[in-house]
């Protein structure tokens, strides 16, 4: 029986298996819309037979985008966008869909990657003020964000809250908080970038205030019976920055606060970050956090290989493993995991005659 396609129940949430799709922007939205771009992404990934489908990280306000063309779900024109490419998958994919909330900070108002990433000023047509925790910019030399006052922070909140409550009534199965890769969140987190002297910076219970209560108002609003997950950076890869002790604290709070899962990814915050990049290079993150921690842990990065997936789960490094690249790549690698591991997947039944044998 293969370790990595043995079902798992999270909440009311049954997963089929053990892989994960994990959030991908695509940076093709229009004024925070989705369009046929994101059906057609999300549609063929909903063929795949991964047992849950991540939508890619969405913006609770239009300042909190890390592009112009990123997804959003602040208002009702963004929430029937999702709706309307939801409502394409679910006719054709029963997979679970779960939606990554997430607002860029001092990383928002960028180009797409493809045309550079380079900041954009307020004045220009595609970019805004950017505001975080300090005003210290991410990279020396760029323009700082805006500290955020009392104000700031509660109109944050809110705007997860609110958003949540939309993905809930879009019937998004499950909710992601992207406090990872440098991003609001990470932001308050790690002491490189917070640098507050008020009850929201300062010692590790401090800079965790802020990013739980996020978690608790999204928790509050979003229906008890659908998972609310992490996923967080669980290290900085800086000397003095955040680290695996602090995220395995954070994890620790986030289970008490009724978090679900945790999903551990690291670095994107500074840019003295050593990476030390390799097939399942953070893996050994998620296997720490676990000892901290009796909810499920999602492990990602370089995983591309049946056997190196298989064996994460079946050594309980993590409970499930995430892909990005990998699924990209090669959308139907779930089907071939499970020819290559004796298992079976749920294929349409419109590709029934690809199977090799049926011939
Ligand atoms: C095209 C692309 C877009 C991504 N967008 C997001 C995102 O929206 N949210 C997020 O948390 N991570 C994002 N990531 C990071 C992936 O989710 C993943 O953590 C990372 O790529 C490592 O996994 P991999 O080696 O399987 O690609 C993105 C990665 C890629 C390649």
């Amino acid at each position: 029986m293969s370790a990595l396609f043995t079902p798992l129940r999270i909440g009311n949430l049954e997963f089929v298996n053990r892989i994960v799709i994990a959030p991908m922007c695509q940076y093709s939205a229009v004024e925070g819309c989705m369009n046929d771009w994101h059906l057609i992404h999300l549609g063929h990934l909903a063929l795949s037979g991964a047992a849950l489908l991540t939508i890619e990280a969405t913006a609770v306000l239009p300042e909190g985008r890390i592009t112009y063309a990123d997804v959003g779900l602040w208002d009702h024109a963004t929430e029937d966008a999702i709706g309307r490419t939801l409502a394409g998958v679910r006719r054709w994919s029963k997979m679970p869909i779960a939606i990554q909330l997430s607002h860029a900070g001092r990383k928002a108002s960028t180009e797409v990657p493809w045309k550079g990433g380079a900041q954009i000023p307020p004045g220009d047509a595609k970019g805004w003020e950017m505001v975080a925790p300090s005003a210290v910019p991410n990279v020396d030399g760029n323009r700082p964000p805006v500290a955020l006052d009392r104000g700031g922070l509660a109109q944050i909140r809110d705007a997860f809250a609110a958003a949540a409550q939309r993905a809930a009534r879009l019937g998004v199965d499950a909710i992601q908080l992207h406090g990872a890769h440098g991003y609001l969140l990470h932001q308050f987190l790690s002491p490189l970038s917070n640098r507050r002297d008020d009850e929201y910076g300062g010692s590790l219970e401090n800079r965790m205030r802020f990013p739980l209560e996020v978690f608790d108002a999204v928790r509050t609003i979003f229906p008890g019976d659908r998972p609310v997950s992490v996923r967080v950076s669980g290290t900085d890869w800086v000397e003095g920055g955040w680290n695996i002790e602090q995220t395995c604290a954070f994890a620790a709070m986030l289970e008490a606060a009724g978090c679900d899962a945790v999903h551990i990814s690291s670095g994107g915050l500074h840019p003295a970050q050593r990476i030390p990049v390799g097939p399942s290079y953070q893996v050994p993150l998620a296997r720490t956090v676990k000892t901290a921690v009796g909810i499920p842990a999602v492990a990602v990065g370089l995983i591309a290989g049946f056997d190196q997936a298989e064996a994460i789960v079946a050594t309980r490094e993590a409970d499930m493993v995430g892909l990005a690249r990998t699924i990209l790549y090669d959308p139907r690698w779930p089907w071939h995991a499970a020819a290559e591991l004796g298992a079976q997947v749920q294929a349409p039944f419109q590709y029934l005659r690809s199977q090799r044998t049926g011939r």
